[in-house]
């Protein structure tokens, strides 16, 4: 269908892998001709929505941002940048099964939220500490949000990282329209305003599943959309649409940000659409507007 290839370039920039590029864009037509009612969007936030780097540099995740000198102390964040050496590659190690991963996932996960409760952390203090920490959502962000918002589309941002963070993000990016949702792990303050815990069910990289189905599976605005757009960089991502009842159409997207030969194979098998090293939104944009276009496109 040359059409499709011409409405959408963007598929192909030779950072664009797909495994069945026709049965990409038989979903997109079907999406389109189902219309921006029936669809939702699910994404992943950490290295999906913020950048994996910016300027030649890691851009921080939302517990790294809480590495400040406001919120934890310089022997704190030695600690966690410890665990991240040790547990990282093993989260993004291609030779290893989920299975493998997700009890020492849990074991990271676990250990940094200990070393954070002990600092007291201050809620008042989040919103400096993320304005000073140089994070950043990809380029065209802010046509990502917007759209969704004036369509009505659903936007369930649903991370393993700390959620007070994340959401302090998308605000000050001034981007937290009504429609989005967040499904994360939250911080638990005391009266005073300290951090004394965390709520809810841990969520890590490899256990989405399970947060779909308690958490995201009930959300009323999400259940009767049966199309759905999911974005992520890890594996475990996938799952963030387990909670879907019906699903009609899923489409999925992967930001491939690190080890990319190590792990090209593996994500062009697991995802519909790959994306190598791009720290920008123009591909999900496109997306988005092909099949939120369905006048003009047809
Ligand atoms: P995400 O689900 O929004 O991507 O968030 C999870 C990411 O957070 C995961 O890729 C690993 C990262 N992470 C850190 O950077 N530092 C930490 O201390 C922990 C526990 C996770
Ligand atoms: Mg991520």
């Amino acid at each position: 269908h040359p059409a499709l290839s011409l409405q959408l370039p963007e598929l192909s920039k030779v950072s664009v892998l797909m495994r069945q590029r026709n049965k990409v864009e038989n979903t997109l037509r079907a999406m389109q001709h189902a219309g921006p009612g029936t669809l939702q969007v699910i994404s992943d936030f950490d290295m999906t929505l913020s950048r994996f780097a910016h300027h030649g540099k890691r851009a921080p995740t939302t517990h790294n941002i809480l590495d400040h000198r406001l919120l934890i102390d310089e022997d704190c964040a030695c600690n966690m940048r410890k665990l991240l050496k040790i547990y990282y590659p093993i989260e993004i190690d291609p030779s290893l099964t989920s299975e493998q991963k997700i009890p020492l996932m849990v074991e990271w996960w676990t250990k940094v939220h200990h070393l954070l409760i002990q600092q007291k952390i201050q809620r008042d203090m989040l919103a400096q500490a993320v304005q000073e920490s140089g994070v950043i959502l990809r380029e065209g962000y802010e046509v990502f949000f917007d759209r969704l918002a004036e369509l009505q589309v659903p936007l369930l941002i649903f991370s393993a990282g700390v959620g007070d963070i994340l959401e302090e993000v998308v605000r000050q990016s001034q981007v937290f329209h009504p429609n989005v949702h967040v499904i994360s792990n939250y911080m638990d303050f005391d009266a005073n305003g300290v951090l004394r815990g965390f709520k809810g069910p841990l969520i890590h990289t490899f256990n989405k599943r399970e947060g779909a189905l308690l958490l995201a599976a009930p959300l009323p605005e999400l259940r009767e959309r049966p199309n759905v757009l999911l974005l992520g960089d890890s594996l475990g991502d996938l799952a963030m649409a387990d909670g879907v009842a019906r699903p009609h159409n899923l489409l999925t997207v992967g930001f491939l940000n690190d080890q990319v030969e190590e792990r090209a194979e593996s994500y062009v098998e697991a995802f519909d659409i790959v994306l190598v090293k791009d720290e920008s939104m123009e591909v999900p944009n496109a997306l988005l507007k092909f099949i939120t276009s369905g006048k003009d496109a047809k």
